[in-house]
């Protein structure tokens, strides 16, 4: 049987959070990390131009030997995954899997609040797909979910700014504005895997009291309840414990941020599509 590593995907940097919890909680396979930098932001496309980026990315890790691939994405798994799952797989590999991120957060974000109201804070993308609160709904009909698109803070992180003083404006800006639309929030999600650089300010700027979740544990917790329930999966996962970093932007700058997201020194390659 043909083995090959997990892959790892994002528009570029934010899924690195997700993958260092991963790697964490996972350390014995082999993993592959594509940034699709040289196109990011995802965020503010159109269904169609995020599908259309996100399936040939899957495609480069089929390429690549993966059988298994998590999209560490909120906007691609709310635009893109369900199309490639139900029509892009069957054409494909039957025997390849694509997940997202989403799911995986829905299932278990009732749990954390008492009130049964909860803030998403997302992308354009992920806010305007509905995704969220469709699947929230699934899971806990009881919850109700308010959300809020911070279109200006995937291009903080990516740019480098998280700590400037321009971040406390728009965070400051963009949590007040999802919390004046109820004040019933309690918990409140970061759906989008780039917004964990900025959680100290958001932590400043969200009253006492209030859960601040962020994906990287959950998503890595049910991977491995993921592989545990699927054994077919799990035997076509390499296992040495690696880790390889590719983008479709310059590497230099790759690296740079990368290990930022990380949390360790990050050598890329580059990818072409
Ligand atoms: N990291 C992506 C997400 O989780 C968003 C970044 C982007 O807009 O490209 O939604």
């Amino acid at each position: 049987m043909n083995q090959g590593p997990i892959g790892v995907f994002d528009s570029g940097y934010g899924g690195l959070t997700v993958l260092k919890e991963i790697v964490q909680q996972l350390p014995q396979y082999d993993y592959l990390y594509l940034g699709d930098n040289a196109r990011a932001p995802y965020g503010p496309r159109s269904f169609e131009t995020v599908y259309q980026y996100t399936l040939e990315c899957v495609q480069w890790f089929f390429k690549q030997g993966c059988s298994l691939v998590v999209l560490a994405c909120n906007t691609a798994s709310a635009k893109a995954l369900r199309t490639i799952q139900q029509n892009d797989l069957p054409r494909i590999d039957t025997s390849k899997r694509v997940l997202g991120v989403i799911r995986p957060t829905t299932e278990v974000i009732g749990q954390y609040s008492k009130t049964k109201t909860v803030g998403i804070l997302g992308t354009n993308g992920t806010v305007q797909s509905q995704s969220y609160p469709i699947e929230v709904a699934k899971f806990f009909p009881d919850v109700t979910v308010y959300q809020h698109a911070c279109p200006m803070w995937v291009p903080l992180v990516e740019n480098n700014e998280y700590n400037a003083a321009g971040a406390d404006y728009f965070v400051q800006k963009d949590i007040s504005q999802l919390l004046a639309t109820s004040n019933k929030i309690d918990t409140i999600l970061l759906a989008c895997t780039h917004y964990p650089l900025l959680q100290e300010k958001i932590k400043q700027y969200t009253p006492a009291g209030i859960t601040i979740l962020s994906q990287g544990q959950i998503v890595a917790e049910s991977l491995k309840g993921y592989l545990q329930r699927h054994p077919e999966i799990e035997a076509r996962c390499s296992k040495n414990g690696s880790a390889a970093f590719y983008t479709t932007d310059s590497t230099e700058d790759f690296d740079s941020h990368a290990s930022i997201f990380f949390g360790k020194p990050v050598q890329s390659s580059h990818a072409a599509l």
